[in-house]
Order: C-alpha cells, then sequence, then structure tokens
C-alpha cells in the first residue's frame, strides 16, 4: 500500500490513503499559495493543529460541503461541532483507529487561539501511522523540543516540518529536528507564504542531506510525493 502527500503552499496537505481524501490545515481561500480553491477539493476527513486562522483555514466551508469529519483537539471540535460539523476530539498523546490509519496527537510548542478569540486548546501535530505501518509526522507549526527524539523513536517515515522562523522552528532548528526525528525523508513547511517567514528550501535540503541520512523533498505548490 502506498499513500500520496500533496502541498497546497504554507501548511495545507492532502494525504490520500486508501481512496480516502485526508486534508490537514486546510488554508486555501486566503493562501496566497494555493494552486486550488475550498471549493475545488475533496475530503473525507480534515485535521487541524491548531486553532489560528492560518490552519482552521476553511475548515468550516469544506466539511460543510462534503460533510467531512474533522479531527482535532476537544477544544477546536468544541467549537466546529457547535457549528454543525461532524468531528471527532482527541488530545494530545491520544491515538485513535481511524479508517485510514491510526491519528495520535503530539505535542507543538506554540498558541491556539481559534479566530473569534475562542480558547482552541493545545497545539498539536500528528503522527499518522497508515494500515501497513508507514508512519507520517506532521509537527504542525512548533519550536524545536526534546520529545522529538520520543516521535523519532517511533521510526517516521516521512516528517513534515516548518522552517520558516519568526513563528516556528527556523532552518537552523528545523535542522536540529531532523536530527532527533530521523526520518527518512521529510518536507518543508510554513515559509515564503509572507515576507516575515522568508526561507530557502534549496539551502536547506542541502544542509539536511549534508548532516544526516534523512532525504528533503522540496515540493511546489501543487506537488505531491508518494512513498
Ligand atoms: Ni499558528
Ligand atoms: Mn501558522
Amino acid at each position: 500500500m502506498s499513500f500520496k502527500f500533496t502541498v497546497y503552499g504554507h501548511s495545507t496537505f492532502a494525504l490520500e490513503i486508501d481512496g480516502y481524501h485526508i486534508l490537514i490545515d486546510p488554508f486555501f481561500d486566503d493562501n496566497p499559495q494555493s494552486p486550488v480553491t475550498a471549493d475545488e477539493v475533496a475530503a473525507d476527513f480534515i485535521l487541524v493543529t491548531h486553532g489560528h486562522g492560518d490552519h482552521v483555514g476553511d475548515s468550516v466551508k469544506i466539511a460543510q460541503r462534503t460533510g467531512a469529519k474533522v479531527i482535532s483537539n476537544f477544544e477546536i471540535t468544541n467549537w466546529l461541532g457547535e457549528k454543525g460539523l461532524d468531528v471527532h476530539p482527541q488530545h494530545i498523546g491520544g491515538g485513535f483507529h481511524h479508517p485510514f490509519g491510526y491519528v495520535k496527537l503530539t505535542q507543538a510548542l506554540h498558541g491556539s487561539a481559534l479566530p473569534d478569540g475562542s480558547y482552541g486548546g493545545m497545539p498539536a501535530g500528528f503522527l499518522i501511522t497508515t494500515q501497513t505501518g508507514e508512519k507520517i509526522y506532521i509537527s504542525g507549526d512548533t519550536g524545536l523540543f526534546p520529545g522529538m527524539a520520543l516521535i523519532g523513536e517511533e521510526g517516521v517515515d516521512l516528517a513534515v516540518l516548518p522552517i520558516g522562523d519568526n513563528f516556528t522552528m527556523g532552518a537552523d532548528d528545523a535542522l536540529r529536528a531532523v536530527k532527533l526525528i530521523s526520518p527518512k525523508y521529510v518536507i518543508p513547511s510554513h515559509y515564503n507564504t509572507w515576507d516575515v517567514i522568508k526561507e530557502d528550501p534549496e539551502a536547506w535540503k542541502t544542509r539536511v542531506e549534508a548532516e544526516t541520512d534523512s532525504q528533503v523533498r522540496v515540493l511546489a505548490p501543487g506537488e505531491s510525493f508518494s512513498l
């Protein structure tokens, strides 16, 4: 079995596994990098790492159109559930077997206020284990933290890490994160959306591949990676 991982710019991703369409942090319509709009994307599940507008994004609009189930922390799923969406609450350290795989929420060092100022609980990342055992770690917006080594102990095939600095890890700390996680492949995210998070992903790829055994895949918005 294989999966297809597509990037849409910033921190918006689609994962296709076994015919299921899973969106992660679906920020399309106000995302200057996205080549598609929220009206065009398929979704069976939507995963939301934290409450910020560039991550909750178009979740409400897409879930209303598609009937997708939203997986996020307890506070964010309460907020989305009040808007009539189908939700599945989890929390950090907790995993659940969804039809496409096992999803565990991981620690992230960040904020999580929702767009209207509501409390969005603790920010999170996702560790997704497919039905055939591949592990995908999407850190979400986060600073570097030593627990990344514990996530790496699980054997990560693909890690998706922010490199843009200012709001999240920058290039130096993201390189340290790769050393803690030791993923087979890593995809950089959360850069070049705005001037404040400008970063050169090719320069980062060169450093990572010189100093670690991980392979970096730099994807333009709309491009996919398959394992
Ligand atoms: Ni954020
Ligand atoms: Mn963000």
